[in-house]
């Protein structure tokens, strides 16, 4: 209930449909129980059971309500019947139940009709929610994530709460009214016979309970396993050609296979429980309605004085119609099982705090005039520490280059001036301001950022360059990609810069796809570049175009340049060389080669390869 009760608040903006619903659930049931008792005349008028009544009966207090109301009744119909004769009289009863049932059906689909705006409306806010929340949590959170787990948390666990949503409804309104009415109706006809009824009720409340036991558990199983084998549809789709290129088809799978035959085993085994809620509580609340034929039809039988034949039909139709809700109950509590897994699985990931958050006082900074400065900064992703004491200035409109092994904390750096992390001690500041407060929008976009994989949307060339400047005009685009040196091979797509490049950008070659992502950097024009070994991946051919392009990009600009290839960082201003997250020297390219030290070997083992 817990979870669920959290979930509630995405339904408070649409409670006047919750209210409606309320409302026409209470007509529903009101009108499921009348159109019941509108047999009784009907009945009355066919088994003229009744003696006859053709005076006026006067309410008397000692008689009571229910002997009344059978007297006006019966004179009712008696009256009619001399006046019309039968037939006419049946007809206008056939009538009254025709009615009273077909207003019940429109309630009922009004009810329906009502709360669909919410269940939608709860679906739609709840995935926005978790959209943004995915979008604003810091890159660490997925680390250890599986993206498919993710998918399936917005998609199949969102329906699952919706349906129980519905269910609730169901479970706390209209049928506890339905019966609750039916039983009123039925203490009315026959206080003794529905006594039977009462004794059903807790014994039903029990059985139903048991069944419910473990099926949250079983449901977060299934939910978990479905998580598991959308990743690996994820990763199968994406690594596709590893796949194939090593053979691991097989493997692959039998991973699925697995996941899916799991996914199997788990539901059956819940649905097998669910499954039992429906016959389980109508064969216990047939086992009632045979106690109250065997009772009821002795009384009748007994001409007793308190049920005639036309009133105990209509008790049995009421006592049977219990049977109905009470069904829905026990399916209703299951469910609201079921969606409190999945409520679950949805709040962990909306009521995760991002720890990359805006200062409450963080200015919007739009222009960079001066340096960014690293100050002392000490940084470990987990345990081990990645970055130590580390410091370094980029004045504006230098270009610094930072350069060593794999793993010595360079992509780190990259990773801490953008503020996908933050430092565990000492600070990072551009002109003088500390990147902790300014807000993040402002910061990154001050940067553009071109990494090693060009990152790229299965969309045309002029969707993947306005990414970081929606209103570019198709100019500017073609100026972008002009500096980026990739004009040359955009203007003869099919569609230009209005052509689709597929998934990842997968119909164009690597170095194509790099010159788009600078091109994107271009287009966007901001103050400092990040480059991330933006050439490494490349051949020669490419990367010399790569080069040029970035070149003319870094004109004019301030950069950090991350290069693996050295012949691409010879113009630096300053070569920063580091190793195991320190800075081990630092100079421009003729100073340190003369140093004859780590950038010397470096350089070295670079010509020798
Ligand atoms: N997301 C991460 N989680 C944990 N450790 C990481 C993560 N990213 C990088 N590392 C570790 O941090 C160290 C520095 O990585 P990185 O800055 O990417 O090196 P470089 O870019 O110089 O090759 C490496 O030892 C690497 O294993
Ligand atoms: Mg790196």
């Amino acid at each position: 209930m817990n979870y669920f009760k959290k979930i509630l608040r995405f339904a408070l903006p649409y409670k006047k449909y919750g209210i409606l619903n309320i409302i026409f659930n209470v007509l529903y049931a009101l009108f499921g129980t009348l159109s019941f008792i509108s047999l009784i005349p009907m009945l009355q008028v066919l088994l003229k059971q009744t003696e006859p009544i053709r005076v006026k009966p006067i309410y008397q207090q000692a008689e009571g309500i229910k002997e009344y109301l059978e007297d006006s009744l019966n004179y009712f119909i008696n009256t009619q019947v001399d006046l019309h004769g039968e037939g006419y009289v049946l007809g206008i009863m056939v009538g009254v139940v025709i009615t009273v049932f077909f207003l019940k059906n429109v309630f009922g689909y009004l009810a329906n009709f009502f709360i669909t705006y919410l269940r939608n409306g709860v679906l739609q806010d709840i995935r926005n929610t978790m959209y943004r929340k995915i979008l604003d949590l810091e890159l660490s959170f997925y680390s250890e994530k599986r993206k498919g787990d993710t998918i399936a948390r917005i998609t199949s666990d969102v329906l699952e709460v919706q349906h129980s949503f519905l269910s609730i409804l169901e479970l706390f309104i209209r049928e506890p009214l339905a019966i609750i009415f039916a039983i009123g109706t039925m203490l009315f006809l026959s206080a003794k016979l529905t006594l039977f009824v009462f004794l059903f009720i807790p014994v039903a409340g029990f059985v139903i309970s048991r069944i419910g036991k473990s099926l949250k558990k079983k449901s977060n199983q299934v939910q978990t396993e479905q998580g598991y084998f959308l990743s690996l549809v994820e990763e199968t789709l994406a690594n596709l050609k590893i796949i194939k290129g090593f053979g691991a088809e097989s493997r692959m799978t039998s991973q699925f296979e697995d996941s899916t035959h799991r996914f199997k085993d788990y539901s059956n085994s819940l649905t097998h429980r669910q499954n039992l809620a429906s016959p389980v509580s109508e064969f216990l609340g047939i086992t009632v309605i045979g106690v109250l034929l065997w009772y009821g039809g002795n009384m009748v039988l007994a001409n007793s004085e308190s049920l005639n034949g036309a009133q105990f039909i209509a008790y049995m139709g009421l006592a049977y119609q219990i049977l109905t809700p009470a069904k829905s109950i026990a399916k209703a509590s299951y469910s609201v099982k079921k969606g409190n897994a999945a409520a679950e699985r949805i709040l962990e990931i909306i009521e995760t705090e991002t720890n990359i958050k805006d200062h409450p006082e963080a200015i919007d900074k739009t222009t960079f005039d001066q340096a960014i400065t690293i100050t002392d900064i000490t940084f470990a992703y987990e345990k081990e520490k990645v970055l130590k004491n580390f410091s370094v200035e980029v004045p504006k409109g230098q270009t610094i280059a930072l350069v060593g092994q794999s793993g010595s904390g360079k992509s780190t750096i990259a990773n801490l001036v953008t503020r996908f992390y933050d430092v565990q001690e000492g600070h990072i500041a551009i002109d003088g301001v500390d990147i902790k407060k300014m807000t993040k929008q402002s910061l990154r976009g001050l940067m553009g950022l071109v990494t090693q994989d060009a990152i790229l949307f299965n969309d045309t060339v002029r969707g993947n360059l306005t990414l970081g400047k929606q209103d570019a005009t198709s100019q500017e685009i073609i100026d972008a990609l002009k500096v980026a040196n990739a004009w040359e091979f955009v203007k003869d797509l099919p569609q230009g810069i209005d052509t689709n490049i597929g998934d990842s950008g997968n119909k164009l070659s690597g170095g194509q796809k790099q010159r788009l992502s600078i091109a994107r950097a271009v287009l966007k024009n901001p103050p400092i570049m990040i480059l991330d070994e933006a050439t490494s991946a490349l051949d020669t051919e490419s990367e010399r175009l790569v080069q040029q392009a970035l070149e003319n990009m870094m004109k004019n600009r301030t950069s950090l340049v991350i290069a693996h290839r050295l012949s691409t960082i010879q113009k630096a201003d300053q070569i920063i060389v580091m190793q195991r997250g320190e800075i081990v020297e630092q100079g421009k390219h003729q100073e340190l080669l003369s140093k004859k030290g780590t950038y010397h070997k470096l350089v070295e083992m670079q010509s020798l390869a």
